[in-house]
């Protein structure tokens, strides 16, 4: 007895088959099927051979391996009886649930363990949702629960994940498909800088714009592992769940966070603007859906912890002067905190730096017409604060551990702690106008446990649930905590401490496979960067922060009068954009010169469009490449204009049409052929806008 299911959006298409009750598996994975299809035939087809030196079948690649059926990989359970001897389990699937989405349960009788597999489609984002959960009849240990495993294509040679480091997030790795595992784990305890959660499978052949993809996301904060496998008959797996033994504690429910799955068929772009619509439409939960999203001013590499209350009036005034709309208060105003030895944990406004508390500064705001948005660091300690002093048993890990950045983690998984950090920081959202936090998590755990992450969400969604109105940004270090499970409690990421543009502009295009505009926090550095001792035009500065959720971050006081026209006539530029970038997706191009990263933002009805196209290095050949545009209508005509033709150098002697004024092309001509750009130096960026005529 066979049984079939099936899901679908209008990007993809899954079928499952389970055979004799055994746990189901993906026998389909890719383009949309037809309505009509029989799904039977699905299933004949998916049959595989048997030769010598195999077993007499070929144990099921199901939605979690059984090494109880000989399964030749990794497994998806891996548990422990309540005295430490390894389970075997061997599940028979019992029912399957079809109200909302796909729900399959299986139960092992003997065992007393039932598993749920469930699976959620959005016709609209054309994501599909994957979930596993483990239930017990008494407790077990878990090592590891694979959220529903997915085969992979065998039509590609590669898969891409990503790497990072402080200053240098989402660092694409291509790796060889070969025999045996490539996994990828993390056990920090934190989403981290180094292994983001998210893998592309593309098919041979495949682009940023063309061919066909493969796409994942695991929603989790606490430190997750991936798992690609090539088994020795040839398919390939892929499993993710939880970092392996992130569960210190016997249970009897366990669950995996949401695996989030991507199909496309044009290109990387198709499961990028997927993971985009999803996350800035379904996963986030905005405080105000309809407004714009303002222009951040962050005061944190003007004055770091010399907080003078003149100096950040005199600051805002300047900021608001030149286009920002809220102004957020970083690191230094609580505790004793003058540098970053001590304070963490002591929530209250220090009066030596602010007499009056900080109504002076926030009333000052309010004049300009600012926003105010204030940092926090909930989860950390350092020991030299009066917290640690009354409470050191609050802090996780050894006496004598390692400290990281002077500082320890917080028991979240206290409910007093949780309890002290709510009382804190609901106290100063009742006491001043805060619309915005950004929260931030600077060190990583002594030890990875997953009821840290448990014990932070619900102190997120405790304060979301009774300060609807406040933002909230994910920081950790830059780009250390950023995923769908901390997107469903924030509003924006803080994507890396890296302001320097030309880093920014990588880190930037990279994330855009799984992260739109509206969520991705870009700021104007100082003109000397901070953190890579470069120096860049405030064209170049500016431009790329443009691409995304932009913002200020450099002393004000420090810009020339032809700084601050620049960043005005940007930022003004930017608000003239800003609704429709909001629910734009970004295209990364395919651009033939190394040198030059470029992006197609495009307005969701296709009417418009930006590219910018930035020079990351002088390039290889002496003139630009021609740029090819995508996913535009090939018979429609396009008015195209290069927005920011002042930054035209005596270096380009020629006379490319975009030097004189707009021209208009077919979409056929710009896809094909290309657009021919003028000269420009290195560490600099082309506006090109694009309107259908
Ligand atoms: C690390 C963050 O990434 C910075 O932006 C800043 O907020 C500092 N922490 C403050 O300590």
């Amino acid at each position: 007895m066979t049984k079939i299911y099936r899901i679908d959006t209008a990007q993809q298409t899954l079928v499952l088959s389970s055979c004799q009750q055994c746990l189901p598996q993906v026998i389909y994975w890719g383009a949309p099927l037809r309505d009509s299809v029989d799904l039977a035939d699905i299933h004949a087809a998916h049959m595989l051979d048997v030769t010598g030196g195999m077993l007499d079948e070929n144990p099921d690649l199901s939605l979690s391996p059984e090494a109880s059926r000989s399964f030749p990989g990794q497994a998806g359970l891996i548990l422990r009886d309540a005295n430490g001897a390894l389970v075997y389990p061997a599940f028979s699937l019992e029912s399957a649930g079809t109200a909302t989405g796909l729900s399959l349960r299986c139960v092992d009788q003997k065992n007393g363990l039932t598993l749920i597999f469930d699976f959620a489609a959005d016709t609209e984002t054309g994501i599909i949702t994957a979930q596993t959960t483990l239930e017990a009849a008494q407790p077990v240990h878990l090592d590891w629960l694979a959220a529903p495993v997915l085969p992979a294509p065998q039509q590609s040679d590669e898969m891409i994940d990503y790497s990072g480091r402080w200053i240098g997030e989402f660092q694409p790795n291509r790796i060889a498909w070969s025999a045996g595992i490539h996994a990828r784990e993390n056990r920090t305890g934190r989403t981290g800088h180094e292994h983001f959660p998210g893998l592309i499978i593309p098919c041979t052949g495949a682009t940023n714009t063309q061919g066909e993809a493969y796409g994942f996301h695991y929603g989790w904060s606490g430190g997750h592992k991936m798992i690609a496998e090539e088994l020795p008959d040839g398919r390939r797996q892929v499993q993710w769940g939880h970092a392996p033994q992130l569960e210190l504690h016997a249970a009897t429910r366990f669950e995996t966070a949401p695996l989030y799955l991507a199909y496309s068929q044009t290109g990387l772009n198709g499961c990028g603007v997927a993971f985009q619509r999803h996350l800035r439409d379904r996963i986030v939960t905005w405080a105000k859906p309809d407004a714009p999203r303002p222009v951040h001013y962050n005061c944190w590499e003007a004055i770091y912890f010399d907080h003078n209350i003149d100096a950040l009036k005199d600051i805002a005034t300047r900021a608001a002067g030149l286009g920002a709309e809220r102004f957020v208060l970083d690191d230094g105003w609580f505790g004793q905190r003058d540098d970053d030895t001590s304070g963490l944990g002591d929530w209250t406004v220090d009066r030596r730096k602010y007499p009056e508390g900080l109504g002076a500064l926030t009333d000052h705001l309010s004049e300009l017409g600012l926003g105010f948005g204030i940092w926090f660091e909930p989860e950390m300690v350092n020991p030299d604060s009066d917290l640690f002093r009354a409470h050191p048993h609050w802090a996780l890990g050894k006496a004598d551990q390692v400290l990281g950045r002077q500082q320890m983690v917080l028991d979240m998984a206290n409910s007093e702690v949780c309890n002290y950090l709510y009382d804190c920081l609901s106290a100063i959202l009742r006491t001043y106008p805060v619309e915005y936090i950004k929260w931030d998590h600077n060190r990583v755990l002594p030890a990875p446990d997953a009821a840290q992450t448990r014990g932070t969400y619900a102190l997120l969604d405790r304060l979301r649930q009774n300060f609807p109105n406040v933002e909230i940004e994910s920081c950790a270090s830059g780009g250390g905590r950023i995923d769908f499970g901390i997107m469903a409690r924030t509003q924006r990421v803080w994507l890396s401490d890296s302001n320097d543009a030309l880093e920014r502009l990588k880190i930037q295009h990279h994330a855009a496979q799984f992260l739109p505009m509206a969520v991705t926090g870009s700021h104007v550095g100082p003109r000397h960067c901070h953190t890579s001792g470069r120096t860049h035009s405030m064209a170049f500065r500016g431009w790329v922060a443009a691409q995304r959720h932009m913002g200020f971050e450099m002393d004000p006081r420090e810009l020339t009068v032809e700084e601050a026209a620049t960043l005005k006539f940007i930022t003004n530029w930017w608000k003239d954009n800003r609704d429709w970038l909001y629910r734009a997706d970004i295209l990364r191009l395919d651009s033939p010169d190394p040198a030059v990263l470029a992006e197609q933002q495009i307005s969701f009805d296709g009417g418009r469009f930006v590219a910018f196209i930035g020079k990351s290095d002088t390039g290889p050949q002496i003139l630009p490449r021609p740029l090819r545009l995508t996913a535009l209508d090939p018979q429609a005509t396009y008015r195209i204009n290069l927005v920011n033709r002042s930054d035209l150098t005596h270096l380009s002697r020629g006379a490319p049409a975009l030097k004189s004024g707009p021209i208009d092309l077919s979409g056929i001509y710009l896809m094909r052929q290309g657009i021919n750009l003028p000269w420009s130096f290195p560490d600099s960026m082309w506006v090109l806008e694009g309107t259908k005529l």
